[in-house]
């Protein structure tokens, strides 16, 4: 034990180990075992597996294996308790909520201290970051419970959530998935970790404590294969997925076609930029936070560090120096920075790409670490951008530090990646940050701070860091079916199928046929061939048979025209406005179409007039659908702005020809993004049609393409493409199925629905939920006053 004058001397700090008494005790009070929690009981244990403290390698406890049948009968308790749940007014479970809060509070330094032995996070962490986070989490969400039926008024809940964290905060990303689950309405089974399952049977019994009613919360532990059952269960109405990219694809392939809702938040490899007029000492201490904070376990860590080019030989020297002064070793002890890594397997995989990297010539800077599962805080220097320290997820405490010249060459290796979950910027010049802000394509960004969260505050990703956000309103309304039609979803009745486009005619009907409309030209198809569309034997016209290599020319088209979305809403309001013009100036043309398809003549010209409408309430939209600022911490502006999702492929329905495109299309537009249509097959004629007034009403070339053709093989072309960032598609069941398997390449957001479910003449074919699905929110967090 040092003195008072050797610590004076060495200014090292003494040690100052937590008590853990108390989670030793109530271990031992569980026999070191613990079963499954499920419709409010434990369950007794049969197979199980161990998990270990990993600052010291010992054994914890044992801990259930959930097998299939665990999962059934902990999905059925939530089937079962469900209505029930629902049926009270918001303000009851509000005031569970709040009861869970409470109960959270007074188990805070419990929890905290499970959470560091179970998982090597250190104390100061979970005690003063991630508890206050988690009850914080349930106080907020008490609220949204109240508020429910005010502002979010004929939503309703999903129904049994199937939720599935990872280890690196067990207890936090548990408060994330259930609080809005439970606030919404919806029941859950919850998988925590393999690693990690302590905090989540904890908590079981504290909502036990609390009195929430038996079957709302229940809890299966094991591994991946529990996960995948979980996944795999029928009766789940929502999964939400918290973990590996990898993971997260095969989760999207098993529910495609299912009707299960999904969100996924996916690993990163975000960003820290900084510019050269920065408070560099200031930079340091975020670097310090976000990739040596929790041992660099955190998705939206900054794992690259892009530094102007002035200072970068000061920022890497900073470093190095403060590398030094960090202590990794036991986690209890309240002067701990970093603690051990939370299992051998993860220290492996460290270590493995470290030396991947070093073999690709990089120069490795390391403070120590103890012997055991532990890494040292680590900065690489030297590493080119294609190394693998700098594109795979390391989820380790290892950044690399790289300069850039210039602002543009900043954003282009900021986006140089197929993550977008987070980025840091740090500059004193408050232009810069927010013009910066806006370029780096990511789902949060922190000005001049960094791993900042807020209940209040949504979180998640683009790309493949995933979809869906948790906190705020963005986070409710990921756990509320909203305006979906009520016949969406397993127990939907599947409509016919569409009729498959009838066999090519030759080469020599092309001039009397419908042309595709790329770039903003009418151009031939790719085939060469053209169908007949319409009933066989009540043929409507003659359409192009568009391919994948004109899906393809469509896709570089829109990906041309990215000015689109850059352009105030005012601007893109006026060419909305004009271009309803130009269709009313041709709505007698438009309203023989239809009659060709078989409409009566005041169904016809009803079709127009709604179409016109709706293109006026999309246009009046495009400057007022708004982000938000949000109340979070004192000493910050928090806000979200509502983003495009970029490249959007639409499937249109088969109903209501000209109202189904106008519909799908104009909101997708309105919020800036580009599209590419695929109109009915059996009654395309309205969308070619629709060309002249394009044409006619300054959009810019590219930013809506249509082609027609066989809607689903198309489809599936536009799900599978990289460059396309969101797919809408209102078709069949499996058109649904395959453009969701198809979209798990690069997670692209989707929305699937059957297309004749939906009323697109009544109020559910037009609203806010339409804007919703076309945007993504960007949270951005500038902290004011030091
Ligand atoms: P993981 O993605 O395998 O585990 C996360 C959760 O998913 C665990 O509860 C696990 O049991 C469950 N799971 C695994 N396979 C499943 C399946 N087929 N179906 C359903 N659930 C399944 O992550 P793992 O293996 O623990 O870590 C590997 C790497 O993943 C890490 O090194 C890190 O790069 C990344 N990761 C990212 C996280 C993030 O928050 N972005 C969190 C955890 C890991």
């Amino acid at each position: 034990m040092p003195t008072i004058k050797d610590i004076l001397t060495t200014m090292e700090y003494g040690p100052a180990p937590e008590d853990s008494s108390v989670v030793t005790d109530w271990i031992r009070r569980h026999e070191a075992r613990f079963g499954h929690f499920i419709d409010g009981h434990f369950t007794d244990p049969a197979q199980t597996f161990t998990t270990t403290n990993p600052a010291t390698g010992e054994a914890v406890a044992q801990i259930a294996s959930g097998s299939a049948a665990d999962v059934d009968a902990a999905v059925s308790a939530a089937r079962a308790a469900q209505p029930g749940w629902a049926a009270l007014d918001g303000h009851a479970r509000a005031r569970h909520l709040y009861a869970l809060a409470r109960h959270l509070q007074q188990h805070a330094r419990f929890l905290a201290v499970l959470e560091t032995i179970d998982n090597g996070k250190t104390i100061r962490e979970s005690r003063d970051i991630d508890l206050p986070l988690v009850i914080r989490h349930f106080y907020h969400h008490a609220g949204w419970a109240e508020l429910l039926a005010d502002e979010f008024p004929g939503a309703r809940p999903h129904g049994v959530c199937g939720q599935i964290i990872p280890w690196n905060f067990p207890l936090l990303m548990l408060a994330w998935k259930v609080a809005p689950a439970l606030a919404a309405g919806n029941t859950v089974v919850l998988k925590p970790a393999e690693y990690t399952p302590l905090t989540a049977l904890a908590f079981a019994e504290i909502a036990r404590e609390a009195g929430l009613p038996p079957g709302v919360l229940n809890i299966v532990t094991g591994d991946g294969e529990t996960g995948a059952a979980l996944v795999r269960h029928p009766d789940v109405d929502k999964i939400a997925f918290t973990g590996s990219t990898e993971v997260g694809r095969l989760i999207r392939q098993e529910t495609a076609g299912s009707g299960k809702a999904l969100t996924l938040e996916l690993g990163g490899k975000s960003p820290l930029i900084v510019f050269a007029d920065a408070d560099l000492d200031a930079a340091v201490e975020g670097i310090v936070d976000s990739i040596w904070f929790n041992q660099g376990q955190v998705c939206c860590a900054g794992s690259r560090i892009l530094v102007a080019e002035p200072v970068a030989e000061r920022l890497e020297k900073l470093l190095r120096n403060r590398l030094t002064t960090l202590v990794t070793g036991d986690p209890l002890d309240k002067s701990t920075d970093l603690g051990p890594i939370v299992d051998p397997v993860q220290l492996a995989r460290i270590r493995e790409l470290v030396a991947k990297g070093v073999d690709g010539g990089a120069t490795l800077y390391q403070g120590s670490a103890p012997d055991g599962c532990y890494y040292p805080p680590t900065l690489v220097t030297g590493v080119e951008p294609a190394s693998v320290l700098c594109t795979e997820e390391i989820f380790g405490p290892v950044v690399t530090l790289t300069p850039f010249r210039t602002p543009e060459d900043a954003v282009a290796l900021a986006n140089n990646t197929r993550y977008g979950l987070a980025a840091s910027v740090w500059t004193e010049n408050v232009n810069l940050a927010l013009d910066i802000a806006s370029q780096v394509r990511a789902g949060v960004v922190w000005i001049n701070t960094a791993n900042v969260f807020d209940a209040g505050a949504p979180f998640g990703g683009w790309r493949e860091s995933g979809f869906g956000r948790e906190g705020g309103r963005a986070g409710m309304s990921a756990y509320l079916a909203g305006t979906q039609p009520a016949g969406k979803g397993r127990e939907a009745p599947l409509p016919p199928p569409v009729a498959t486009p009838a066999p090519a005619l030759p080469a020599a009907a092309i001039d009397r046929t419908a042309k595709l409309y790329i770039g903003g030209r009418q151009v031939r198809p790719d085939s060469g061939y053209s169908y007949v569309t319409g009933d066989p034997d009540a043929p409507t016209g003659l359409a192009g048979l568009g391919n994948r290599k004109d899906i393809r020319n469509a896709v570089e088209a829109a990906a041309k025209a990215t000015g689109w979305g850059r352009q105030p809403g005012h601007n893109r309001a006026q060419v909305l406005y004009y271009l309803a013009e130009n269709l009313g100036a041709r709505a007698a043309e438009f309203a023989s179409r239809l009659e060709s398809f078989g409409h009566s003549p005041s169904e016809a010209r009803e079709e127009v007039d709604q179409s016109l409408r709706r293109i006026f309430w999309y246009a009046a939209q495009a400057d007022k659908y708004d982000g938000a600022t949000h109340h979070t911490r004192s000493g910050h502006i928090t806000l979200t702005q509502p983003q495009p999702l970029g490249i959007m492929g639409i499937a249109c329905p088969d109903a209501c020809p000209l109202l189904g495109l106008v519909s799908t299309v104009l909101p997708a537009i309105a919020m800036g993004n580009r599209v590419i249509v695929l109109p009915s097959p059996s009654r395309p004629l309205a969308a070619t049609d629709f060309y002249q007034v394009l044409d006619t009403s300054d959009v810019p070339a590219g930013v809506v393409n249509i082609v027609t053709g066989p809607r689903d093989a198309l489809a599936a072309t536009l799900a599978a493409h990289d460059e396309v960032d969101g797919m809408w598609y209102f078709g069949t069941a499996q058109g649904c199925a395959d453009t969701e398997r198809h979209s798990a390449g690069n997670l692209k957001q989707t929305w699937c629905e059957d297309g004749a479910a939906r009323n697109w003449s009544g109020p559910e074919g037009q609203g806010r939920l339409f804007l919703d699905r076309a945007t993504q929110p960007k949270t951005i967090w500038v902290p004011y006053g030091e």
